[in-house]
């Protein structure tokens, strides 16, 4: 059996997780969870709650927190890494930066992306290193955001490491993918029945061929679904019920009427609707805050009630149903499974017209020596400029971060398709850096 650390202990997302593992033991069996955070006082309220849950659940396992790395990171097999540097407080000051200059506030896409990028590159390397000095065989499983520029970073920074880039987004598309086809066939469909081709960078992809593994290909289907529709919002285990999710998993239907050979990933509609984007966007009011008077406070009132009653029978955390490909990532290097997953890896000639360097988001087969990628080929001249234009976005802030280089940095923002001119992109970079100078490396 396999010992976890999960870094980012506080997160909200932490609790969900636990559960999601306790619900996959038969398939990945867990001898011990420690919770890592920096943020103690965040993560006790936390893991108070969990531990109770774990008492009740899973007696048996091992579990504990704790802000010392040496006894977080001590004989384990993986890392879980989902950390948020600069919390929400942060992530509101992304968002409404760029908007007060009529630029899209988002927290991985644009000028938000790239000052989050700035602060988690960093705190995700500090744990890379503490997983080499204290269990050098152990693999970090890596979800933190903004993940095309951590990944990039790590590529970098620690390149040849035990380290796998992943996201969510893919997993959570599908998802949706197959609860739309399930209403348009009558039968049950779940992601784990599709076997797909995409490709591109994280959160910026798309697909271009999904069948299922009996062979039956259901493109046709699913494209009709999303041109009428988007994305299906009806699943059962959706994980973003709030309004704003919703806009944003419709509008999917926009973008796939510009390239209709393929699926689009929700999240270039920041790219190609910046305009639209912003005219939705109060900023006075973004997602941060729709979370923190959320989620935030929902997650943190259920462990209150937990740690108050001394039980998790009543109180129950909603399970990560969709983290679930956290486990299938975790299995398939435990017992080599070679399952096939979407990963964030070293492009390598796999998408033929591309850098070599880039980090792309592609089919990988996983096994017990990491990740396999599958050959893509050439990709068209939409999806290729695209892709380049924010590819040399993320390489120029790793760029910047290593140097200092407030000449890159700059150059980032202006390369942005997001952002209109230099000139903009030097007020929002300028208001940015002050607002980071506790995080970002002096430039
Ligand atoms: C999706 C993305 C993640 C992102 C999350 C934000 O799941 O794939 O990268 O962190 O949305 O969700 P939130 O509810 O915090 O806006």
């Amino acid at each position: 059996s396999s010992a976890i650390c999960i870094a980012g202990g506080g997160s909200t997302y932490t609790p969900g997780i636990v559960l999601m593992l306790l619900d996959n033991l038969d398939r990945f069996p867990i001898s011990r969870i420690t919770l890592y955070d920096n943020n103690e006082e965040r993560q006790a309220k936390l893991a108070k709650a969990c531990a109770i849950m774990m008492k009740e659940k899973a007696p048996d396992i091992v579990f504990n927190w704790t802000s010392d790395p040496q006894t977080a990171f001590t004989g384990i097999d993986f890392v879980m890494a989902h950390i948020r540097v600069g919390l929400y407080e942060m992530r509101e000051k992304d968002e409404k930066i760029p908007l007060k200059y009529g630029v899209v506030g988002q927290e991985t896409c644009g000028p938000g992306g790239i000052a989050y990028g700035m602060r988690s590159i960093g705190p995700v390397i500090e744990i890379a290193d503490y997983m080499e000095k204290y269990s050098p065989n152990a693999w970090l499983l890596n979800y933190s955001n903004p993940a095309s520029i951590v990944a990039e970073a790590t590529r970098r920074l620690r390149p040849g490491k035990h380290i796998i880039n992943i996201c969510d987004m893919p997993v959570a598309l599908e998802t949706m993918m197959a609860a739309a086809l399930s209403e348009r066939t009558g039968k049950t469909y779940t992601r784990k029945d599709f076997e797909v081709r995409y490709y591109g960078l994280n959160h910026f992809g798309w697909w271009t061929d999904i069948h299922t593994k009996d062979g039956k290909d259901v493109m046709p289907i699913l494209k009709d679904y999303i041109k009428e529709n988007g994305f299906a919002t009806n699943a059962k285990d959706f994980q973003h019920k709030d309004a704003s999710w919703k806009e944003t998993y419709q509008k999917a239907k926009d973008i796939y009427a510009l390239d209709p050979t393929t699926i689009p990933s929700t999240y270039l509609k920041y790219y190609l609707f910046p305009d639209e984007v912003v005219a939705h966007s109060n900023p006075a009011y973004t997602r941060a805050n729709e979370v923190m008077e959320g989620r935030e406070k929902e997650v943190f009132g259920i462990a209150e009630r937990i740690i108050a009653k001394g039980t998790a029978k009543e109180d129950t955390f909603a399970v990560g149903v969709h983290a679930s490909f956290i486990v299938d990532l975790a299995c398939a290097i435990r017992y080599n499974t070679k399952e096939r997953m979407l990963l964030i890896v070293e492009n390598n000639g796999a998408i033929a017209n591309l850098d070599d360097t880039a980090m792309v988001e592609i089919p990988c087969l996983v096994g017990s020596s990491g990740a396999e990628a599958l050959t893509v080929g050439k990709i068209p001249s939409f999806q290729l400029g695209l892709i380049n234009e924010q590819l040399y976005v993320e390489k120029l802030v790793v760029e910047a971060w290593i140097e200092g280089s407030y000449g890159k940095l700059w150059q980032a923002l202006t390369l942005s398709k997001t952002v209109p001119s230099a000139s903009v992109a030097k007020k929002i970079l300028d208001e940015l850096m002050e607002a980071n100078k506790e995080y970002w490396p002096t430039l």
